[in-house]
């Protein structure tokens, strides 16, 4: 199976934000996909309806029906969705798990007979420019599951060891770049510049900057050294940031950020496996 247009049904469980982001990117590219979409709260309900998708409350009917599902509660909710879904359900379908922290062999004995990936993208998937890592044991849907998750963005497939580090840098990441064009914002106020004025022209800046880097394809010290003219501005601004410790505080803030993905994945998981009598 090499295209998700061979997938008639796809559920998805959980329709919150990163549901909602693919339920809309498979309706708006693969319009003969019908997409069956569940949620507790009828607003969430009604949201779904209008990205197109049926929608229920019913997971049970859901999984029955979709040949590919999506899981993409929150983790403390995923032992409640098993709890609703009959064990024999599973058989034979395509599970991909968006979930932090839930570890491949749980899905794989929770959830019985089926081929099991597990996912980790980003909040950039609502303008489909997310980063997803996905890995898998013995997936036999690779492409299709590929196609499904490049709706969203790029798609990288990683072992499993290497989601927690994504999670850190590539799940954390929009905020640890966001806060970084907040205070490069703020210090262009500070020297008299409008905030919105700023705030625009930063943006325009990072995204020029990634697509130039791309375009290079050598180590990002290139560009900057090519910026960094002998007594000009870029040196001087350096030289705070090295004094700052800018640098270093960056690398230790995806340090921090991994160890509490590994910390929480092992809460998740150990909490997941109790509530559903695993060993
Ligand atoms: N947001 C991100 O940037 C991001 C990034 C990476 C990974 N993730 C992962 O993606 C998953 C979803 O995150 P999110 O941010 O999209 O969360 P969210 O907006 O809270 O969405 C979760 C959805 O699950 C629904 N739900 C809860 N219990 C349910 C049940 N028993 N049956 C059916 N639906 C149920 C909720 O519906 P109601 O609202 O109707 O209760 C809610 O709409 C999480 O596991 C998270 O770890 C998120």
């Amino acid at each position: 199976m090499a295209n998700i247009q061979d997938i008639n049904v796809i559920s998805v469980l959980g329709a919150g934000k990163i549901g909602s982001a693919i339920i809309k990117a498979v309706k708006e590219n693969c319009k003969d996909v019908e997409v069956i979409a569940t949620g507790r709260r009828e607003e969430t309900l009604r949201n779904a309806e209008q990205l197109g998708a049926k929608a229920t409350r019913d997971n049970d009917e859901a999984v029955k029906e979709g040949k590919l599902v999506i899981l993409s509660v929150k983790p403390q909710h995923f032992p409640i969705v098993v709890k609703q879904v009959g064990k024999d359900r599973w058989k034979g379908k395509i599970v991909v798990s968006v979930m932090a922290g839930v570890k491949l062999k749980t899905l794989e004995s929770v959830l019985e007979g089926a081929e099991v990936y597990r996912a980790m993208t980003n909040v950039n998937a609502m303008v489909k420019k997310a980063s997803t890592a996905v890995a898998t044991n013995n997936g036999k849907n690779k492409d299709a599951v590929e196609n499904l998750l490049k709706l969203l963005g790029t798609v990288y497939w990683v072992p499993e060891e290497f989601i927690d580090v994504w999670t850190a840098l590539i799940g954390s990441g929009p905020a640890f770049l966001a806060e970084i064009i907040d205070a490069l914002t703020m210090g262009a106020v500070a020297s008299g510049m409008p905030r919105e004025l700023a705030y625009n022209a930063i943006l325009d800046v990072m995204e020029g900057t990634a697509v130039l880097l791309k375009a290079r394809n050598s180590h990002p010290i290139s560009v900057r050294d090519e910026v960094t003219t002998p007594a000009g501005t870029t040196i001087r601004g350096l030289m705070v940031m090295e004094a700052r410790g800018v640098k270093s505080a960056l690398m230790e803030t995806i340090e921090a950020a991994y160890k509490r993905s590994i910390e929480i994945g092992n809460e998740i998981d150990k909490e997941i496996r109790r509530a559903l009598g695993l060993q």
